[in-house]
């Protein structure tokens, strides 16, 4: 089977390390990739939101499944393209990647299938922001405001404050920059991603994760598309996980298939653990980043073939999917200044060790590889547990030089010390 991944972080170059361990996979191919996964694929530069371009790869490559790693282009319709052309896509249809795409088609589908998700209000004018704000956050009930950007954001466009102005001062900013902003009750509790992977109303979980939003060590600092991520959570009791699947991920895909747009993908709840059990932060239409080097890096089961089951209707047949005993950790290296705008340009020495994946990075003409992007490197450790797995990380981090870069140097340590309690 010929694959042609489609993505340039470090979830595709996890997503190559697994494919190429299934014995099925014959040949690999990437576009646009990276300076790690120009190692492990051949690399194509077009642009991944043209359906037409993506095809037109398909076809040169002969790709028997295509696996779309970012939103974008699945909201943009690719996956519908490359099924059109008669290739097997491991993504939903654009009508289905509305549940990451569209806000609130995604209230609707939730509400539909009587699932618990925090309350929201879209704000589209300066005018009514105020009595909105009034409405949401502290004293009314919950302890902080949560201000979104109401289109796709790279998980950058959440501010989550106690501080009124801080809410404010973000909402009014957006919508001067003509763009709706929502307003979302506060959900307390730990949070879990959860990935499925998802064939209209056939659900396969994978091992529940958890990553870290903010910038830094505590939860410190703005949010960022994420900072790092272990897999699997010795916290969550296997009744939650359950539920989870049973009532909140299998709900979504049975109402999807009801409403005639069946989800074929990877379907990622975003969950937080409540007093009330757990409710959905939000879904997503791909697999998440940076808790798929976590997850991928436990898998036994060949994902190749797992995905080309999910792409070609025969999932219910697959099974449930084999996991090595033990955790990950993977902790993200972010460029100087990142989640602002990141330095870029500098030469990164230990990028090649084991462990290390690439997400922005490329190599210069004399052979060097540089940083190219904010979140430049996403080094996993593995091992018999939390504290194992995350010496591991850590230890590879050590021998990485990127000047200006940061790492948060807490990834799962409340986890490891058995400090999160529900
Ligand atoms: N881990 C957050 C995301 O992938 O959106």
């Amino acid at each position: 089977m010929r694959v042609l991944v489609i993505g340039s972080g470090a979830r595709e170059h996890a997503l190559l390390l697994a494919l190429r361990k299934d014995p099925k996979v014959t040949g690999l191919a990437i576009a646009p990739g990276n300076a790690g996964t120009a190692r492990l694929a051949d690399q194509h530069d077009v642009d991944v939101a043209s359906a037409e371009d993506v095809v037109a790869l398909a076809r040169e490559v002969r790709a028997d499944l295509v696996v779309i790693g970012p939103e974008v282009p699945l909201v943009l319709g690719v996956a519908d393209a490359v099924r059109a052309a008669g290739i097997a896509c491991f993504g939903p249809s654009r009508d289905a990647a509305r549940i990451e795409g569209s806000k609130a088609f995604a209230k609707e589908v939730m509400a539909a299938a009587g699932v618990r998700t925090a309350t929201s209000e879209t704000v589209d004018t300066p005018a009514v922001l105020d009595a909105a704000l009034d409405r949401f956050g502290p004293p009314a009930g919950d302890p902080a405001w949560v201000v979104k950007d109401d289109r796709l954001a790279a998980g950058k466009g959440v501010v989550v404050t106690s501080d009124r102005d801080v809410a404010r001062s973000h909402a009014a900013g957006l919508l001067e920059s003509g763009h709706p902003v929502l307003l979302e009750s506060y959900l307390d509790g730990p949070e879990v991603s959860l990935f499925c992977v998802v064939d209209g109303p056939t659900v396969v979980p994978l091992l529940p994760a958890q990553d870290f939003k903010r910038v830094g060590d505590g939860d410190a600092g703005p949010n960022t598309g994420g900072m790092g991520a272990y897999a699997p959570l010795p916290w969550l009791p296997g009744d939650v996980y359950s539920e989870m699947v049973d009532h909140i991920v299998k709900p979504v895909a049975a109402e999807l298939v009801r409403r005639g747009c069946p989800f074929t993908g990877l379907l990622y709840a975003g969950l937080a653990i409540t007093a009330k059990g757990p409710a959905v932060v939000e879904f997503n239409c791909r697999f998440g980043d940076p808790e798929t080097q976590a997850v991928l890096a436990l898998l036994e089961s060949p994902l190749g073939q797992l995905l080309y089951a999910a792409a070609t209707g025969t999932l219910a047949d697959f099974g449930e999917p084999r996991w090595r005993d033990g955790a990950a950790v993977t902790v993200v290296l972010a460029a100087e200044n990142y989640p602002g705008r990141p330095r870029v340009g500098d030469v990164i020495a230990g990028a090649e060790a084991e462990g290390v994946l690439h997400a922005g990075t490329a190599r210069r003409a004399d052979g060097e590889i540089v940083s190219s992007g904010g979140r430049v490197l996403s080094v996993v450790g593995t091992g018999d547990d939390l504290t194992a797995a995350r010496a591991a990380a850590y230890g590879v981090l050590r021998s990485i030089r990127l000047p200006g870069s940061h790492f948060r140097r807490d990834i799962a340590l409340a986890a490891a010390e058995g400090r999160i309690h529900l």
